[in-house]
């Protein structure tokens, strides 16, 4: 038998200071998510959308990054059902949460007031609700703190007076789990209306040799030395870079990464004290300061602007799909 396969979402809420997360109490006794069927058509993004609103009417959206994926297997009339349940996190609106017929009630409670309950109420469980949990609740943790600084650093252009660059603030994006952080030079023009990293052409570029690498974008975290559109393109001024670079050790401390990417002279100057790209991409080295790999390659632009770096930076991103897939590699890429 095949693997039957499922999607739902962590809903928690912020009540009074105290992260909760909403389990539903099933018939039998024990404590379960909001989680139900992939339905033909439907992609598991918005099955669990649906599922949520279905077993707690509540309108949930999820985060676009975290993904848990849950396996287990049970009886059932003495056939084995595999199962497969793909979580997202999503926080609740504030409205009530209210239980569905296949429930007998729903119950907001911390991480900590679930494992005191887990012990007496979920022996049953096939699903392990406290390690979907753990795992959602550790994220959260981070998505908060980077949520803090954000707010922080998108301030700035206000707290310096004859600011040169763009006012509007666009923060790294990807996941907060990520083992990849890719930095660049500072947004451009689409970057500065969509307010997102990376999603002009040189974006496209950078999505692509990702892929190349074996990775997906939504898998890995994009930021840039600065966070502000410099006007007409310019390269930031070293001042400017100075008063960012804070912000961005601050993104490194959350996500914690084990390689950063840095594309461009600009990237490599800043973060590593390295320059010469062209001479010294498709290296890395363990910097201390980050706890990290640090790995130099070209800016996408750079293979925008100049059909012949693309065969250039693609010889270096099959290098660090080597360096991620291996660590017994680096000595023979060093
Ligand atoms: N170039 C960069 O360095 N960063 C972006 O976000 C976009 C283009």
């Amino acid at each position: 038998m095949g693997t039957v396969l499922a999607a739902g979402i962590v809903v928690y809420r912020n009540n009074a200071g105290k992260r909760e997360y909403l389990l539903l109490k099933r018939k039998e006794g024990w404590l379960d998510l909001p989680k139900g069927h992939i339905e033909e058509k439907e992609d598991e993004y918005e099955a669990a959308k649906r599922e949520t609103r279905e077993e707690t009417g509540l309108e949930v959206h999820p985060h676009r990054f975290f993904r848990y994926v849950a396996e287990y297997s049970y009886e059932d009339n003495g056939k084995t059902i595999n199962k497969k349940v793909i979580f997202f996190i999503g926080k609740s609106g504030g409205s009530n949460a209210v239980s569905s017929s296949e429930h007998v009630g729903v119950e907001w409670l911390s991480v900590e007031e679930l494992l005191v309950k887990l012990t007496h109420d979920n022996d049953n469980s096939k699903l392990n609700v406290i390690d979907v949990l753990k795992a959602a609740d550790s994220y959260i943790e981070k998505l908060e703190m980077l949520h803090k600084i954000n707010k922080e650093h998108a301030k700035l252009p206000q707290l310096h007076d004859g600011w040169n660059l763009s006012r509007t603030f666009v923060p790294g994006e990807g996941s907060l789990s990520a083992t990849v952080m890719f930095i660049g030079q500072a947004p451009g023009k689409n970057e500065d209306i969509e307010r997102r990293p990376f999603i002009g052409m040189a974006g496209k570029l950078l999505d692509q040799l990702i892929h190349l690498a074996g990775m997906k974008r939504k898998d890995v975290y994009i930021s840039n030395i600065v966070h502000f559109f410099p006007p007409g393109n310019r390269l930031p001024t070293e001042e400017e870079a100075a008063l960012e670079m804070p912000y961005l050790l601050k993104e490194i401390e959350i996500i914690k990464p084990k390689i950063l990417v840095l594309l461009g002279s600009f990237s490599a100057m800043n973060v590593a004290g390295i320059g010469q790209v062209m001479k010294n991409h498709g290296t890395h080295k363990y910097m201390e300061k980050y706890g990290c790999e640090v790995f130099i390659t070209l800016h996408p632009a750079a293979a925008v602007r100049i059909k012949a770096n693309v065969p250039i930076m693609e010889k270096d991103f099959n290098k660090l799909k080597q360096l991620i897939s291996s660590d017994s590699d680096r000595q023979k890429l060093l």
